[in-house]
């Protein structure tokens, strides 16, 4: 029975066993009823849902029935405020939550869903206190206010990375990130008054789009052939902007014209090549969970009580990604050590390796831990591509994996830094570094001078030291 009553709805529906992670709905009762409420409760939960009986800052969704956006906003003017820099839950009318159960997973929020369009004057006089300016001052759920700016802003900030330009790509990212942790969509210019990260730049976009439907710059970029074939190139397991930029240049516009020159490639670019249309389907969550059960299998085998944590966008409730990450680890420090290679060989006298990858650990190598690079760490790693059987028939699929160990000492931080989002990451050592004069990696935080380190049990600990609020991994998808 997944059914159950609404009194246990916490207790049976935690953020990591729920279908939707980023999504915590509250039903208001005022004009629902309680029997009606239950039902509701119910029907969201046997779909995989999280419902909350109790209204509280983990709560996403507000949903209401029957309810103008006056007493809507009345009924949140009572309810606890939340918590500095968290923003406040979307007030939804059923609308959005008889679609969602529908489409048996959470609709993108749309105006029309929203009970409190009709009262936005009181947001822009607060965007400082709603908006702080580092995305890891603030809360971001996956699902949010203003996709299709947030996504014309996110095509420039990929596009301004294909020419090597680091720094527009940066200040689009965090525009884009910025109307991503809004908890109100932005239907007119003026509320972008006062939000940190729009320039003049990001601002004529959203202008554009307000006022037209469309932006020219954006649908420029998008029809180009330099962005189409950037982008088909760079999706292509093992190859980045250098990459992509070069075949470019030398003319090269599409995947058989590279399939026929094998000898351009690396052993990893083959490979891609050869899964890519598999590689370019996006993974899901259930895939995710059956690879984790795989290599929890394999991981048993190879080394008693060590662990397996499924990270990168899956943790923070992506419910596709374009790969699984796996961070291995074992409570006894140093037993990891030497793991992965009979990890590997497990899952080869299986049939389930396709490609792989190994790198091996560099934590002891003089100077590591001075590496600054947001993506670049010393664990040891297998980069592979795993054969998931599909549970209709005999049909396999290739699948993108990441198997990564840490030392037990340093998970928490290695936890922190493979969950992402990326830019979420990027923010977060930008703080460290330049509000607190620390250095965050995946190893440790560190006194630049002083070489201590900290020492935490936990990501939460993490967020203590750095004098951040926590934020769950739902809320950091900047
Ligand atoms: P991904 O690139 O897998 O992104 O990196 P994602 O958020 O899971 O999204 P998908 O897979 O496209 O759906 C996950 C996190 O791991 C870090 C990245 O910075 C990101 O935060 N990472 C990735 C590293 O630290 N090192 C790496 O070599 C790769
Ligand atoms: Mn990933």
């Amino acid at each position: 029975m997944r059914a159950r009553s609404p009194g246990c709805a916490d207790a049976f529906c935690s953020p990591s066993s729920a279908l939707f992670p980023g999504v915590a709905i509250y039903l208001a009762e005022p004009r629902m009823g309680r029997s009606r409420r239950a039902f509701l409760t119910r029907l969201a939960l046997s779909k995989g849902f999280r419902v909350l009986d109790t209204y509280s800052s983990e709560v996403t969704h507000v949903v209401m029935e029957q309810t103008s956006a006056e007493v809507a906003a009345c009924w949140q003017e009572q309810a606890a405020a939340p918590p500095l820099g968290c923003p406040r839950p979307a007030l939804l009318d059923i609308s959005w939550f008889t679609e969602s159960m529908a489409a048996g997973q959470p609709v993108p929020v749309e105006n029309r869903h929203c009970l409190e369009v009709a009262e936005p004057r009181k947001e822009p006089s607060t965007p400082a206190v709603l908006m702080p300016a580092y995305a890891c001052q603030r809360s971001t759920p996956l699902v949010h206010h203003n996709s299709s700016l947030s996504e014309a802003l996110e095509t420039l900030a990929e596009a301004a990375g294909f020419e090597g330009s680091e720094g527009r790509l940066l200040s689009f990212r965090r525009s884009a990130s910025v109307l991503r942790a809004l908890p109100w969509p932005v239907t007119v210019l003026s509320q972008l008054q006062g939000l940190p990260h729009f320039g003049e730049h990001s601002s004529n976009i959203v202008q554009e789009l307000l006022e037209r439907g469309v932006c020219e710059e954006v649908e420029r970029v998008r029809s180009s052939e330099r962005y189409q074939t950037m982008k088909l190139f760079t999706q292509i397991f093992g190859v980045g902007v250098k990459t992509a930029d070069r075949w470019y240049r030398q003319g090269l516009r599409t995947l058989d014209e590279l399939r026929e020159q094998p000898q351009r490639l690396t052993r990893q670019q083959w490979a891609g090549l050869q899964h890519h249309h598999d590689l370019c389907t996006p993974v899901g969550r259930l895939d995710a969970k059956a690879l984790q059960q795989l290599v929890e299998a394999a991981v048993g085998r190879a080394l008693p009580g060590a662990t397996v944590t499924l990270t990168g966008g899956f943790r923070r409730g992506k419910l596709q990604g374009h790969d699984v990450d796996f961070l291995i680890t074992h409570p006894e420090e140093g037993r990891e050590a030497g793991l992965l290679p009979s990890v590997m060989c497990q899952l080869q006298s299986q049939g389930l390796v396709l490609y792989h990858q190994h790198q091996r650990s560099h934590l002891g190598d003089p100077g590591h831990l001075a590496q600054q690079s947001h993506t670049m760490d010393a664990f040891e790693r297998s980069l592979c591509i795993l054969r998931l059987l599909q549970p209709s028939g005999a049909a396999w699929k290739a699948v993108r994996v990441d198997l990564v160990v840490a030392p037990w000492s340093q998970f928490p931080f290695a936890l922190l830094g493979w969950t992402g989002s990326k830019l979420f990451e990027r923010e977060l050592r930008r703080f460290s570094r330049k509000e607190k004069g620390l250095c965050l990696n995946s190893h440790g935080l560190f006194h630049p001078e002083q070489k201590t380190c900290f020492h935490v049990a936990s990501e939460e600990d993490i967020f203590t030291h750095l004098g951040l609020a926590y934020l769950p991994p739902e809320q950091r998808n900047a």
